[in-house]
């Protein structure tokens, strides 16, 4: 099929919008037919199970079992005992299909010994080119902000996502690909054992805080279980979407004060 250079055009923006937004060869490959099975993880079997049914608790037992992807990552993170363990469990991990499409593993950036850690949503195209959180234009813009109230990646904060793969086209993630990846930050923040956490955006603040409407729920502390012990946790808004809306930049320069004034105290 040949096409005119503007159909072309057009047809080349509606594959951006869609979210193909890299030529890698001059013809289509189905992937997903070609990629072998994925390999089965190992299962995490409940530690309630191994007990006697008469012991269990209660609510376990009429707990409806998470899925076994879930069940896998869960037991994977808690097997990792340092970061470097983490980043090699995950990468080993098959039980998310956002791996399939994304090119890279986005770990983390920064000072793991920073006070802060900052998790946000998901990789976007230029972090997950570069393997890297937050180094496209709301990375850069968060960089400015926390200049701003004297914190830099490179001594001060620890970055990483609720999700280390990138959506495809940058959608949302959906309720599964979090539940999936969940026990894998929640074991990075552990790990890490920031003073604080701060969770930027929705996604980031419901999965590990439980608060829905980052509007109503930003720039009130709250607390977070580590596993180890509990931390002072706060949400803010997203830089992506404050790119999009720069009149919200003065909810979140607020929500910088907060943070700026916790770190400052005794
Ligand atoms: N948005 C995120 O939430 N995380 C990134 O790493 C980049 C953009």
């Amino acid at each position: 099929m040949s096409l005119d250079a503007v159909s072309a055009a057009e047809l080349i923006a509606w594959y951006a919008e869609m979210g193909v937004t890299e030529a890698l060869d001059e013809t289509p490959h189905d992937h997903f037919a070609a990629a072998p099975e994925p390999a089965r993880q190992p299962v995490a079997r409940p530690v309630a199970a191994a007990q006697p049914a008469a012991r269990r608790p209660a609510a376990v037992a009429a707990a409806t079992p998470p899925d076994e992807a879930a069940l896998s990552a869960r037991a994977l993170a808690r097997e990792a005992t340092s970061l470097d363990e983490l980043k090699t469990a995950l990468a080993s991990f098959e039980g998310c299909p956002l791996k399939a499409t994304a090119k890279n593993l986005v770990f983390a950036d920064g000072n793991p010994a920073g006070k802060v850690m900052i998790v946000g949503e998901a990789p976007g195209a230029d972090e997950d080119r570069a393997g890297v959180p937050f180094v496209g234009r709301s990375g850069q813009l968060l960089d400015r902000m926390l200049a701003a109230i004297g914190l830099t990646r490179q001594e001060h904060v620890y970055i990483a996502n609720l999700l280390p793969w990138r959506p495809p086209g940058n959608r949302t993630p959906t309720p599964q690909e979090v539940a999936i990846c969940l026990p894998f930050i929640q074991r990075q923040i552990e790990l890490v054992d920031p003073d604080i956490l701060v969770c930027v955006g929705g996604p980031s603040a419901q999965g590990l805080l439980g608060v829905s409407g980052i509007l109503a729920s930003r720039g009130r502390w709250m607390e977070y279980d580590t596993g180890r012990r509990m931390i002072r946790a706060i949400a803010t808004l997203h830089p992506a979407y404050l790119l999009r809306q720069p009149l919200q930049k003065r909810l979140a320069w607020r929500d910088l004060r907060t943070l700026k004034a916790a770190l400052a105290a005794p």
